[in-house]
């Protein structure tokens, strides 16, 4: 069963997640780091671990809930088998990454911040990727591609799901 079942059939490994919550609880500025390894042992950050980090860190759950929600890193549910984030910032607009983000979503029926219904492709929306010379710029699976066009781009999603190309 893999993580994305797990998650729509309800299954939250509270003894697993105390676990990762304890190993970094007495860290100074604990939240933080709590959070990240959550997400790095589960592939995200269930809402049920948010008042065992709580708890942990006698702070509110509003906090915690603050936490996640500024930083955009953190995800509510798993990502795809591929994450596409893709730089949403002035000089990739200048550059069309509009028409980009558009032709996702109407011919790939992945939108921004979602996953495909295929599981295949997550969209992120990022902001400067320090890549600005090769605009529109994006990451796909941490690796850096640039000057994206919609040929490109279509390449992305059809290795993405599995088609040679
Ligand atoms: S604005 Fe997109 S990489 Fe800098």
């Amino acid at each position: 069963m893999n993580i994305e079942t797990r998650v729509l059939q309800g299954d939250f490994d509270e003894v697993r997640t105390r676990r990762v919550v304890d190993a970094h609880s007495g860290l100074e500025g604990a939240c933080l780091p709590i959070l990240h390894a959550l997400q790095e042992a589960f592939g995200y950050v269930d809402k049920r671990a948010i008042p065992i980090v709580a708890d942990a860190l006698n702070i509110s759950k509003a906090e915690v809930h603050g936490v996640i929600s500024f930083y955009h890193d953190f995800r509510g549910r798993p990502a795809g088998r591929h994450v596409l984030k893709l730089c949403r910032a002035e000089a990739c607009q200048a550059m069309g990454v509009d028409a980009l983000v558009d032709r996702l979503a109407n011919l790939h029926g992945c939108n921004a911040g979602e996953t495909s219904a295929d599981g295949a492709l997550t969209l992120d929306n990022v902001y400067c990727l320090g890549n600005c010379a090769l605009s529109p710029a994006a990451l796909i699976d941490g690796e850096p591609v640039g000057r994206l066009n919609e040929t490109r781009l279509d390449a992305i999603v059809a290795r993405c799901r599995g088609a040679v190309q």
